[in-house]
């Protein structure tokens, strides 16, 4: 009885998943960060090209190419947007959203970790700086982008209020 006992928490231990926050798409942010107390950032962001980044790629044809994909979703096989999954999940993560530079939100977002930032870091909130960007704005990965000068760039996105 015991020995069942014992290997009966053993698997458990093993079953319990590493830690590991989830993606939860633009749609569960724009909840809280659509109200000019935040900024609008919602609002803000979807004026720019990164929510319609996966438009492009459709146009041009190459929708199913993982090399495009990576600089034209979020989390792109990371737990975001993910080769083969069917489309009402893939539609989540079309575009260049709030978590691919602030991280997977389902750990971070509920209302009371969210407004403790030291929390909300230590539950995956990411506060971005240029390295996130130059993941993809990169000429060495993708000869056809731009300069890159951060400061000018950060401006044309900019969705800080305070
Ligand atoms: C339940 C409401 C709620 C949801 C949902 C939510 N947030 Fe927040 N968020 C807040 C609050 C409250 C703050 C605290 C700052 C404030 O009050 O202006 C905050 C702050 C932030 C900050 C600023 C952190 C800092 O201190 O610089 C970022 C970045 C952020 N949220 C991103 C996100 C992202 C990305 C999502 C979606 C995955 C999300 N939030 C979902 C309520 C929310
Ligand atoms: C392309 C990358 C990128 C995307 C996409 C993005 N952000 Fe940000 N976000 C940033 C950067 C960079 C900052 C500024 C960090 C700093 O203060 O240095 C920032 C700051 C913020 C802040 C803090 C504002 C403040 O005044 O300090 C909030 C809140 C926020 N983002 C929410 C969101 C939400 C919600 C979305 C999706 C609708 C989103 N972000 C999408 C890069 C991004
Ligand atoms: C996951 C890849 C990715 C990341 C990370 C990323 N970008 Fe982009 N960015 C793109 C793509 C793709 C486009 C072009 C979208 C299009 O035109 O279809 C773009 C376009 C832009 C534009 C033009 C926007 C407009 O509306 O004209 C600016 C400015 C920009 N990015 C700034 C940034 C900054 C600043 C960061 C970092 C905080 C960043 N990007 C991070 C992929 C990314
Ligand atoms: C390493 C990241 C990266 C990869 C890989 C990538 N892109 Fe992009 N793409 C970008 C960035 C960054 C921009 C924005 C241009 C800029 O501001 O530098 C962009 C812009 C675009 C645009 C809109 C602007 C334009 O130039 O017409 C289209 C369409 C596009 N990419 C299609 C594609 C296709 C198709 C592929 C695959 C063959 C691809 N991209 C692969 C990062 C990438």
């Amino acid at each position: 009885m015991k020995r069942i006992l014992i290997s009966m928490i053993l698997s458990a231990l093993i079953l319990i998943p590493v830690y590991s926050a989830k993606y939860v798409g633009a749609k569960k942010c724009k909840l809280c960060h659509n109200s000019t107390r935040h900024g609008k950032a919602y609002k803000t962001l979807y004026h720019t090209k990164h929510s319609k980044a996966f438009e492009g790629l459709v146009k041009d044809g190459k929708a199913d190419d993982p090399y495009c994909l990576v600089c034209h979703t979020t989390g792109f096989n990371e737990g975001g947007y993910k080769m083969g999954a069917p489309d009402t999940y893939n539609l989540k993560f079309e575009g260049v959203q709030c978590e691919e530079c602030h991280g997977p939100g389902s750990d971070y977002m509920k209302n009371n970790i969210m407004k403790d930032r030291k929390k909300a870091i230590s539950k995956g909130l990411k506060i971005p700086n240029e390295k996130q960007c130059i993941k993809c704005h990169d000429k060495k990965k993708y000869p056809w982008a731009k300069k890159f000068v951060y400061k000018e760039r950060l401006k044309q996105i900019d969705h800080r209020y305070r």
